[in-house]
């Protein structure tokens, strides 16, 4: 079992991407996997076909944050909304707005493992979870640091793309003893929207390796109109017909990295 947070402090650089298509090419590559979205924007649970219905409220990851108790994540995992045929071996467990509520209860004993305390048991069938860090490093971001066993980033390649890359890095090795996570360390950083022949962007591609010695995965994620499509529409990018493939066998060379690095 392999628990990966994804995250960046710095809105906007991917990550929510990121997390969808990996857990759609480790899916697609037979594995089992639970998304867990760790972001009161809720993009994962929509973009993966996920709806909050108020005529039948179920719990979700709001819940199971503020119970807090051992296994209780089991109760608020959903299927996806996708209609591909490996979709029922991705699971999630989703967010909705009022996630912020949890971020007042945090100065609370023990409120920091409360996600770690939730997934115990819940994620054990699964071969890989991905958790869908918000783009801060307050208390959410710190609950899927805590209950995670590796991290890794996305990397807008402009300035503050990188610099918010830079400080999850430092985040996590500052604090990982405070987050009851001695172990815990960023596997990698995977550049993202990268516009290749921009200046700026070929610049901080030539860096990243100085600043994430042998952390910097390849292929990198280019700029596509494919990848905003998919997301707009909650689709998985197969959806999207040939102008997909592409960015399909980029994830899945992603995807094999990442099961590489778990030994998974
Ligand atoms: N490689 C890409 N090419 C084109 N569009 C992309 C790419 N990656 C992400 N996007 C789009 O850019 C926007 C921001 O991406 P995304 O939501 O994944 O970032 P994020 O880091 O999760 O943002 P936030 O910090 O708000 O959670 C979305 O509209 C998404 O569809
Ligand atoms: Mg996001």
């Amino acid at each position: 079992m392999s628990r990966v947070a994804i995250g960046n402090n710095k809105g906007g650089s991917g990550k929510s991407a990121a997390t969808v298509n990996l857990a759609d090419a480790l899916a697609r590559a037979g594995k089992r996997v639970l998304v867990v979205d760790m972001d009161p924007q809720a993009n994962a649970s929509r973009r993966l076909g996920w709806e909050y219905n108020p005529a039948d409220p179920k719990p979700t990851l709001v819940e199971a944050v503020q119970a807090g108790t051992t296994g209780i994540a089991a109760q608020a995992i959903v299927p996806i909304g996708w209609r591909t045929a490996y979709a029922d071996r991705i699971e999630l467990l989703p967010s909705r707005f009022d996630l912020e509520n949890r971020v007042s209860e945090a100065a609370v004993l023990g409120a920091v493992s409360r996600l770690d305390r939730a997934l115990e048991g819940a994620d054990d069938k699964y071969d890989i979870t991905l958790i869908d860090c918000p783009p801060s490093l307050g208390h959410l971001t710190q609950l899927a640091l805590a209950a995670a066993n590796v991290a890794i980033c996305t990397v807008e390649p402009e300035r503050d793309g990188v610099d918010g890359a830079v400080r999850f890095r430092d985040f996590i090795e500052l604090n990982r003893g405070e987050l009851k996570n001695p172990d815990l360390r960023l596997i990698g950083a995977i550049p993202c929207r990268v516009r290749t022949g921009l200046n700026a962007h070929d610049h901080h591609m030539a860096n990243l390796p100085l600043l994430f010695p042998g952390q910097v995965w390849e292929p990198l994620i280019p700029e596509r109109t494919v990848i905003k499509d998919a997301s707009d529409e909650a689709l998985p990018l197969e959806a999207l017909g040939s102008r997909a493939k592409e960015i399909i066998s980029v994830y899945a060379d992603l995807a094999a990295r990442l099961l590489q690095e778990l030994h998974a």
